[in-house]
């Protein structure tokens, strides 16, 4: 039996997105448009000017997306599409679309869980697979949490943050430093040229036992650093630097307990904050040191992407439609998902 061929939309946040994949011919199309530019002068996302550009762009993104496999409408056999967590406005228009898309063309449309196409999105990279069960860590824009990954889809909170999300926290921190949205890699970037050491910042809740986090307190000693030592370009450089170093540590050392109370060998990390080097490098050293392995999505599947979507659509597909109804959540657990049907080999 050939698998079907996957179109998938993602618009959860400020990303338009549009992918074509099938498990037998693989990734046919990737199409990513960032709305940065539309939401910069506003220092942050404009949820209602997301959901209107989305919908603005859907219908020229899927066009190029079915150009650039080769493709027509009509050879597509399941929809996916993001039905969240994330913005409401901006998921009901990939929602919506999808939906009637599915409807006019008479195929089934599926609804994904935006942090399961993150978590799985390490599994495109064939050549380096992690063995189930794993942990995953997944730090986004909107997430910051240990999972520990039993069988497939089938997921266990170990620890997560009750304040800010890694990727916020990056935002917030950046603003305070005056740079531009999106702050995560800005911040990144500044950090690179300053010394972490100059200014010593807690690693929060590390000296209790557990795996939750918190990270609005780091935010707060930023501001007071900032007002103390005044912002000449390489003060501003170091506290970005500090920052940086704090939050890297903190997930190391939250991610070396989930190794350990789980026996697990593999880590996933995944979300918009593991395109961070700093990151990447301090947890690969932590697993060398221990004989444990870690993967990384490949860097440009960090950002929100659809072809993940439709990754996570072809895992979860059952032949079972999901019900007929635009029905999208803002929040939503990934311990509320089913685990992913047994497939015969
Ligand atoms: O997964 P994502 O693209 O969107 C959400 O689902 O939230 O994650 C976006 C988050 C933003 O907070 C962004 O600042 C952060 O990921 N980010 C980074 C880096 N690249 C993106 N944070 C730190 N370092 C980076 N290099
Ligand atoms: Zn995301």
């Amino acid at each position: 039996m050939t698998t079907p061929l996957i179109l998938a939309v993602e618009s959860s946040c400020d990303e338009t997105a549009v992918a074509l994949y099938s498990a037998d011919e693989g990734i046919l199309a990737n199409e990513v448009y960032s709305q940065i530019e539309l939401h910069r002068v506003h220092g942050g996302v404009v949820p209602e000017l997301a959901a209107r550009d989305h919908l603005r762009r859907l219908p020229h993104i899927l066009q190029q997306a079915l150009e650039r496999a080769g493709k027509t409408l009509t050879d597509i056999n399941l929809i996916a599409y993001t039905a969240g967590p994330g913005l409401l406005g901006a998921l009901m228009t990939g929602a919506g679309y999808a939906r009637a898309l599915a409807y006019g063309l008479n195929i089934p449309a599926i609804a994904i869980h935006h942090m399961e196409g993150h978590l799985l999105s390490p599994l495109l990279d064939t050549a380096a697979r992690p063995q189930l069960p794993y942990i995953a860590l997944l730090v986004s824009g909107g997430h910051t949490q240990l999972m520990a990954v039993d069988a497939p889809g089938s997921y266990r909170l170990l620890g997560q943050t009750l304040d800010d999300a890694v990727g916020e926290a990056f935002d917030k921190t950046a603003k305070l430093l005056g740079l531009p949205y999106p702050g995560g890699p800005e911040l990144a970037a500044l950090a690179a040229q300053g010394n972490a050491d100059r200014f010593p910042l807690p690693r929060p809740m590390t000296n209790r036992p557990g795996m939750d986090f918190s990270f609005s307190g780091l935010k707060t000693q930023v501001r007071l650093l900032i007002e103390e030592q005044g912002d000449d370009p390489q003060t501003h450089a170091d506290i970005a630097a500090a920052f940086q170093q704090a939050v890297v540590d903190t997930l190391v050392i939250k991610s070396r307990r989930a190794w350990q109370e789980t026996g697990y060998r593999d880590l996933v990390v995944a979300g918009g904050v593991s395109a961070n080097r700093t990151l990447r490098q301090a947890l690969q050293q932590e697993a060398d040191k221990r004989g444990k392995r870690v993967y990384f999505p490949p860097l440009a599947l960090c950002g929100d992407n659809a072809l993940m979507i439709a990754y996570a659509a072809a895992q979860r597909y059952d032949g079972h439609d999901s019900p007929l109804n635009i029905a999208v959540k803002a929040r939503w657990d990934l311990t509320d998902l089913p685990p992913h049907p047994i497939r015969q080999p």
